[in-house]
């Protein structure tokens, strides 16, 4: 968790500008298609984007009219969200909350959507999540889930950057 958490302060900064590739802007596209219609648009839904990051999704969501509740480990994450989301003018519906989705701190049957977009690789055990995602999600509601297989994380990983310590990396990912 603790080196999760340094990865990501020190990637907050540029974490964003990947999405420019082609491959995300058509990966972000086919999502959002996928995900619009399970977020809620009314102004008392709350939705959690559990390891939400630089709220890339938790913005479009909370510009459906619903509130979000963005949940992250690392703490660097969360101030590019917090910047990204004053630009915007939803700090009234984006909570931005230090965290970790393992041990969410909510009660039961909170959240009228919960998700969790491209975060459950970084676990061992991902099970523990899932369950902890559905123990805070209301009865009936939608929990999505997405994430990159090893393989793809792999790849991307060492996409034009066929450094040694990149291949060790990606070797890691698909052994382990
Ligand atoms: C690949 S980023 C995805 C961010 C965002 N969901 C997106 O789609 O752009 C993974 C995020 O999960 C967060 N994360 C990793 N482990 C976590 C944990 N145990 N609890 C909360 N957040 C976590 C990281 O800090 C990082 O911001």
């Amino acid at each position: 968790m603790a080196e999760i958490e340094a990865y990501y302060d020190k990637k907050s900064e540029s974490y964003d500008s990947i999405f420019a590739a082609l491959y995300f802007r058509v990966y972000d596209a086919v999502t959002w298609r996928y995900l619009e219609p399970y977020v809620p648009a009314a102004s008392d839904a709350v939705v959690l984007d559990a390891g939400g990051g630089t709220a890339r999704w938790a913005i479009r969501m909370a510009e459906k009219g619903c509130k979000v509740v963005l949940m992250d480990s690392s703490e660097k994450m969360l101030n590019a969200a917090a910047r990204k989301v004053k630009a915007k003018g939803l700090q009234h519906r984006i909570t931005l909350q230090k965290g970790d989705i393992a041990t969410i701190g909510y009660a039961d049957e909170t959240f009228d959507m919960v998700l969790c977009e491209h975060a459950l690789f970084l676990f061992k055990e991902a099970d523990v999540a899932i369950r902890e995602l559905k123990r805070v999600l209301k009865k009936n509601e939608a929990l999505v889930i997405s994430t990159q297989n090893r393989y793809v994380q792999a790849l991307s990983s060492i996409a034009g950057k066929p450094r040694v310590d990149n291949v060790e990396r990606a070797f890691k990912v698909l052994v382990n």
